[in-house]
């Protein structure tokens, strides 16, 4: 049934998981996978498991590959969202480059103000490891796909028909925003993120890792290591993740949704998006 397996995640972690286990399930990418530690054998027998452990930790695109400390994030969109997505990763150590649909002179100030360098949205999303979609819905169909492919994609992007206008196919809960980009942009690795969570929050809202009051922020998508690099970010912004399932889950921290920019904590979180109905 659909949300089982988001049940069956909130049980096991009001069931007690062990804190560390949470976390590297939150940031290095393994939510739904079993971890294996493999015994130590002579012979014929560890072969095996030894080469399938060194392989699954190198092939491109695992976490070992992906979770760098410094990464290029492009940012197309550089309003509330842009803005504050960029001051963020600043701080963390990441280089970004913020663009929009006016150009980058349209943006000089953002430079010195937050540290970052500004383009055209063909330099960012060219320049970029991650790229962040910070613009209204309508403005999607506009993006080149060809540059997507490959790359993990942060769509933060919302859908309100008061700005919008009305899509049918949303307002009869037939899709979600993130399958409609998806289906855009053919290859982009993408993850549904920082769409539930209001700027003036990311702005102030997070916490050290351990801190009693650190809050999460849901994410959903299909590619489990494009997952686990957004994991990062959250995690680098002071914010614990929880991972909703595939990208057709994301409806669960859409618009108006019970978990939709009101904060809780993972548990708390968890069980509000096992409880959401469409
Ligand atoms: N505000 C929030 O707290 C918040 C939180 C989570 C998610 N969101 C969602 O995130 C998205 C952005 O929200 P926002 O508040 O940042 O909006 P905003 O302040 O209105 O900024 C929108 C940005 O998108 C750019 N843009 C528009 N069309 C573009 C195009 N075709 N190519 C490149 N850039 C384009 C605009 O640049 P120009 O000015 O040059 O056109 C502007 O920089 C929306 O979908 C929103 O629903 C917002």
């Amino acid at each position: 049934m659909l949300g089982d397996h988001l049940r069956r995640d909130a049980e096991r972690i009001g069931g007690g998981r062990k804190r560390a286990e949470i976390n590297r399930l939150d940031i290095d990418g393994h939510a739904g996978e079993a971890v294996h530690d493999y015994p130590l054998l002579v012979g014929r027998v560890c072969v095996f498991p030894i080469f399938k452990n060194l392989w699954w930790r190198f092939k491109p695109g695992h976490h070992c590959m992906t979770r760098r400390k410094h990464m290029k994030i492009g940012i197309i969109g550089a309003g509330f969202v842009g803005r504050s997505v960029a001051q963020k990763a600043v701080q963390a150590g990441h280089e970004v480059m913020l663009s929009n649909s006016r150009g980058p002179q349209s943006l000089f100030s953002m430079k010195s103000a937050l540290g970052c360098a500004v383009g055209t949205v063909d330099e960012a999303i060219a320049f970029a490891d991650v790229i962040v979609l910070a613009v209204p819905l309508t403005a999607y169909g506009a993006l080149p796909p060809e540059g997507f492919r490959g790359k993990v994609v942060i769509d933060a992007i919302n859908y309100y028909h008061e700005r919008d206008g009305h899509i049918a196919a949303l307002d009869q809960g037939d899709t979600t925003t993130s399958e409609m980009i998806a289906a855009h942009l053919p290859g982009a690795r993408i993850v549904k993120a920082f769409n539930a969570i209001r700027m003036v929050d990311l702005d102030v809202a997070g916490r050290p890792e351990g801190a009693e009051d650190r809050l999460a922020l849901p994410l959903a998508g299909d590619d489990a290591d494009a997952k686990a690099v957004v994991a990062g970010l959250y995690h680098q912004f002071g914010f614990d993740s929880f991972d909703a399932g595939p990208l057709h889950e994301g409806w669960r921290f859409e618009r108006d949704r019970p978990a939709y920019c009101n904060l809780k904590p993972r548990q708390a979180l968890a069980d509000t998006l096992a409880a959401t109905t469409r």
